[in-house]
């Protein structure tokens, strides 16, 4: 049996069609508040029999950080896959995001080892890797340095990591991957979901940074194929491209029919509007809609060597251009009404 945490979201439902498709065994855990049907809108990217597949799941309601309710999500499990996470880079968000990242991974790794799982594959992120020199690409040797300028979210990614490998310690085979950005359809409420519908509503700035990316369907394909494999204890980066966010809009853009945008922003006008927004939310109460890590994302300059993988596996990563157009056919499909 396969247990697949975060099932509900971007990573976790494309994981769960693939698992379905290839005829594996799998339960997947949830919430009461969990949106089910964005789960079965990702299986009709791929089938039209979506219904169908979806009820081959074995559903459990559980919530990583209460213990009692994964005792029975934890029977005669061998395999995880633990994709569930809080991603925010709000620092206001710390103790939640170390409830649920630290603590829900410690929980989950506890449970393994006391259950006898066979490998567990952790989904963590580029976040949690250090910086490099200008110019040099990151590798898995770069460790993260808490000396950086981290955010709230890989300060508490990295220290989910460092549980996975005391589990390692303690005897549970571990393999974690690091993916990039992860471009995919169907939870538009991610992070890539959020730039298909800025673009789509139409952007006039791009920043002068770049990004690491990677199709959610090469995350996908690279967990299942490392779970499977021989290989144990050891980090993969996953980016498929190192690309500019002026590029990464312009083809976004051009996916969707819309306008790329032309014009460069300075990163301090958009300090100066994260100021701005910060202010507000102290005086007025006001959501934050931009945040100083935020911005400092938007002009990042850190670009990643994700080829060790290629030579642990066969895999190779689908061309990002392709992943693009697909993803934005798949938005027009959902947003056409
Ligand atoms: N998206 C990216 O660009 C990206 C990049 C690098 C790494 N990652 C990593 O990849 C993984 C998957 O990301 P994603 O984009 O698929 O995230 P997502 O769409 O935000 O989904 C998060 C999932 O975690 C579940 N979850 C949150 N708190 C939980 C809790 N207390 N108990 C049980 N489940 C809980 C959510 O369940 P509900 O449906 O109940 O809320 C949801 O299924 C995460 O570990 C993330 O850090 C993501």
């Amino acid at each position: 049996m396969i247990l697949v945490t975060g099932g509900t979201g971007l990573v976790g439902a494309h994981l769960l069609y693939a698992l379905v498709n290839g005829g594996d065994k799998v339960r997947a855990i949830h919430r009461k508040s969990s949106d089910l049907d964005a789960v079965k809108n990702v299986f009709s990217y791929y089938t039209n029999e979506p219904e169908k597949l979806f009820n081959l799941i074995e559903w459990m309601e559980a919530d990583i950080t209460d213990v009692p309710s994964l005792t029975n999500a934890f029977k005669d499990v061998d395999y995880i896959y633990h994709c569930a996470s809080y991603i925010s880079f709000n620092p206001r968000h710390l103790p939640i995001l170390k409830k649920v990242n630290v603590e829900g991974t410690a929980n989950i790794v506890n449970f393994s080892l006391a259950e006898g799982v066979t490998k567990l594959c952790y989904i963590s992120s580029i976040a949690t890797l250090g910086k490099s020199n200008k110019g040099a690409l990151i590798n898995e040797e770069v460790e993260f340095n808490p000396e950086d300028k981290n955010s709230v979210y890989s300060i508490t990614k990295h220290e989910a990591e460092m549980e996975v490998w005391r589990g390692t310690q303690e005897g549970l085979d571990a393999v974690i991957v690091h993916p990039g950005v992860i471009i995919g359809e169907g939870i538009w409420s991610s992070a890539s979901g959020g730039i298909f519908r800025t673009v789509n509503k139409g952007v006039k700035y791009y920043t002068t940074g770049g990004v690491g990316i990677v199709d959610v369907q090469d995350v996908t394909k690279a967990m299942i194929l490392l779970l499977k494999s021989n290989i144990k204890n050891k980090n993969f980066i996953l980016v498929g491209e190192n690309i500019s966010y002026r590029e990464f809009l312009t083809e976004i853009a051009d996916g969707l029919g819309k306008q790329a945008p032309k014009k460069s922003i300075s990163k301090g006008m958009m300090m100066a509007f994260a100021s701005v927004d910060w202010f507000s939310n102290k005086l007025f109460r006001t959501k934050r809609k931009l945040l100083k890590a935020t911005v400092r994302s938007l002009y990042n300059e850190s670009f990643y060597d994700a080829s060790k993988i290629e030579k642990a596996i066969d895999f190779k990563y689908t061309s990002s251009q392709n992943s693009i157009l697909r993803i934005a056919r798949n938005f027009q499909r959902d947003y056409k009404h």
